[in-house]
């Protein structure tokens, strides 16, 4: 069955009625550039071929039922005119802040039957809450014929997250969840929201191993990087990181705390990383991306601090089988969750049976492995 007749035949199910639109908005895995995004950096994210499936109709009144297929308690209902933060069932929430800003943003929206399924794993760093959010968005905009940019849904998401969700996260998950392209990665620059495609090279494919760690304090720990780095800017006078370069922070090294140096040191480093591999794989330059993603994973694990010992390990066991020929790094806010590879394609079965073996041999723990390919966002023409 494919995606749309299975969401469509949930629906039918749920509601006892056909002709619901069909939406769908991807997950994301970035290449390179992680933190940087809060800081008005750049990242090189691609959108994959896992995502957040929407079946929905509209109603005459102004009531949201929601049945979410994968979650333990599946079904919510509420009023548009009474949105408010439901602690009881976290997963409706990203549905109810995200109508809440949309109407604040001034969208006439009536209510709506909705049918919810999704295969990006929760919790792994492939951003599963984006795409729910991009796909609602998708979806409403569907429904109600709004006029929506993929860059404003992009912020309307971010803005769900931060002020009703309550995570401090950056723009890059939405951003790419809405306007990702088919077989390209997007160097995206988070000052001005201007972005350019780049062709994943003929014959490379993105392999995903998540470490299946058990994620914890990922938003305690994220949101204190990010006051760390804010405290940075501050002591230089500017908006954000983006703004200091490697000479200015190395000449006041002896006034920063260490640790904040630190900090600083790899969200300007991986910068300038990021832009190194634009260039290197729009030239398909694949042993300078290998060694900027070597450097980017080094610089998370040693500078920013969060990493963890099977992420390090798994980048390891991948990167001594592929060498030169493909790059690793762990991938999005760290603490767990996942690592990207880009490799040749006809690499992967080799590469699967030594993670499937040597991983659970070192650390105990069963990989799942996803393999990508770069796909079109939710709102991309
Ligand atoms: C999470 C956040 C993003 C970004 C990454 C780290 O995925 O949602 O905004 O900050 O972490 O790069």
């Amino acid at each position: 069955m494919t995606g749309q007749a299975k969401i469509e035949q949930l629906f039918l199910k749920q509601f006892n009625y056909q002709n619901a639109v069909v939406c769908h908005a991807p997950g994301r895995v970035n290449i390179i550039g992680d933190h940087t995004d809060y800081n008005d950096g750049f990242v090189l994210p691609a959108a994959i071929n896992y995502g957040t499936t929407i079946a929905a109709a509209k109603r005459d009144d102004d009531i949201i039922r929601v049945y979410a297929h994968d979650c333990e308690q599946q079904v919510d209902q509420f009023k548009l005119s009474e949105i408010e933060f439901e602690p009881h069932l976290m997963w409706s929430n990203y549905v109810r802040g995200t109508l809440k800003v949309l109407m604040e943003h001034g969208a006439q929206i009536g209510g709506a039957d909705i049918a919810v399924t999704g295969n990006v794993p929760q919790g792994a760093g492939l951003s599963s809450s984006a795409s729910f959010e991009v796909a609602i968005l998708k979806t409403f905009a569907t429904l109600y014929q709004l006029e929506l940019s993929g860059i404003v849904a992009a912020q309307l998401g971010q803005q769900a997250e931060n002020e009703f969700v309550g995570c401090n996260c950056g723009i890059m998950d939405q951003l790419i969840s809405a306007m990702g392209k088919d077989q390209h990665a997007m160097m995206l620059d988070c000052k001005d929201l201007s972005f350019e495609d780049a062709p994943i090279p003929q014959g490379l494919s993105l392999f995903i191993v998540n470490s299946n760690v058990k994620r914890g304090l990922v938003d305690s720990e994220y949101n204190l990087r990010r006051q760390q780095c804010e405290q940075v800017a501050k002591y230089f006078g500017v908006p954000a990181l983006r703004d200091v370069t490697l000479a200015q922070l190395q000449g006041a090294q002896a006034d920063i705390d260490d640790a904040l140096f630190k900090r600083a040191r790899h969200v300007i480093s991986e910068n300038i990383r990021v832009k190194a591999a634009l260039s290197a794989l729009k030239s398909s330059d694949i042993a300078t991306l290998s060694r900027l993603m070597k450097a980017s994973h080094q610089s998370l694990r040693d500078d920013f601090e969060v990493t963890t010992k099977e992420l390090d390990g798994l980048v390891q066991i991948i990167d001594n089988e592929i060498g030169l020929s493909g790059g690793v790094r762990m991938t999005g806010g760290g603490f767990g969750g996942c690592v990207v590879a880009i490799v040749p394609t006809s690499m992967i079965e080799q590469l699967t049976t030594t993670v499937i073996r040597q991983y659970p041999l070192e650390y105990g723990l069963k990989p799942s492995i996803y393999l990508c390919h770069a796909s079109q966002g939710a709102f991309r023409a």
